[in-house]
């Protein structure tokens, strides 16, 4: 039978494999440079995760057991395993912030994005997820995007930390 890849598709495959390689020969193929390949891999995804393939590809580059990769991907919040927007926000529901109502400010996000939560931008752009406290219990009701934390959300201010986002040319980290 007849596989159903048509020719783009597997030039697509070819031409994200070539960039896997670049990467993983970016780094010497070292070990210890495990968690900065996966990264890479991540920001060149164009959809902000690490596609279990190329987990495979760097196991078997770097001669690594894919149980390790694995573990890495698992272990570190910055690691996404399936397709999500460039930035990934993340509205605290932690009891601190869910009293300073932390569901309204989801219907904000959701409002400003077009989106509901767990959902990604058509543009690939933002994901809108919960989390759970950041530690930043003092100025909630709270939102993290990467290292970034914003508190003492209101309609205003989420409208304007999206717009910071907007033409943000670099992967989040
Ligand atoms: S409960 Fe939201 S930051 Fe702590």
């Amino acid at each position: 039978m007849c596989s159903k890849v048509t020719k783009d598709q597997a030039l697509e495959i070819i031409g994200k494999y070539e960039k896997v390689l670049a990467i993983i020969n970016k780094y010497g193929k070292a070990k210890e440079q495990l968690l900065s390949i996966l990264l890479d891999i991540q920001c060149a995804s164009g959809e902000n995760y690490v596609a279990e393939e190329w987990a495979e590809v760097v196991a078997c580059q770097l001669d690594l057991p894919i149980s390790k990769v694995h573990d890495v991907l698992t272990f570190y919040a910055m690691f996404n395993i399936k397709p999500h927007g460039k930035y990934v926000i993340e509205i605290c529901k932690s009891t601190p912030c869910h009293v300073t109502k932390a569901d309204a400010v989801v219907k904000m996000f959701e409002e400003v994005l077009g989106i509901k939560l767990g959902e990604t931008t058509p543009d690939n752009l933002f994901t809108l997820m919960h989390t759970s406290c950041v530690g930043a219990c003092d100025i909630g009701p709270v939102a993290k995007i990467g290292d970034e934390v914003y508190g003492n959300l209101t309609a205003a201010k989420v409208a304007e930390v999206v717009t910071s986002y907007r033409g943000v040319s670099s992967c989040q980290k």
